[in-house]
């Protein structure tokens, strides 16, 4: 099964297998990864699922919207490759993604 790799805040990795009907903060949450809170429960409306980004085919990732490029302005821990994880749907074209929760505003 595809896989995507997830960092915590102390630095555990975590292989999680990817289910194309969650998002990705969906996925990490259900694994039990306390770090990312995603208080609003995924309406692109608190930021606090924020994670970084790496290995996977740029095209693979669901575009970003200007409501999440905006709500990530807020943070002062926006790098290049800052998503809200449940503004990106999984699918198996993200297998070997790597994920780093970012740290807390
Ligand atoms: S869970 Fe609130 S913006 Fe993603």
């Amino acid at each position: 099964m595809s896989k995507v790799i997830v960092i915590d805040r102390s630095g555990v990795e975590e292989a999680l297998d990817i289910r194309p009907d969650l998002t990705l903060m969906q996925t990490i949450t259900d694994a039990g990864i306390s770090d990312l809170l995603a208080l609003c429960g995924g309406v692109c409306s608190c930021a606090t699922c924020h994670v970084y980004v790496e290995g996977s085919p740029a095209d693979a990732l669901t575009p970003m919207s200007d409501d999440e490029s905006s709500l990530l302005d807020g943070s002062s821990h926006r790098q290049a490759n800052s998503r809200l994880s449940c503004q990106i749907r999984m699918s198996a074209a993200l297998d070997g993604l790597r994920v780093t929760i970012a740290p807390e505003d």
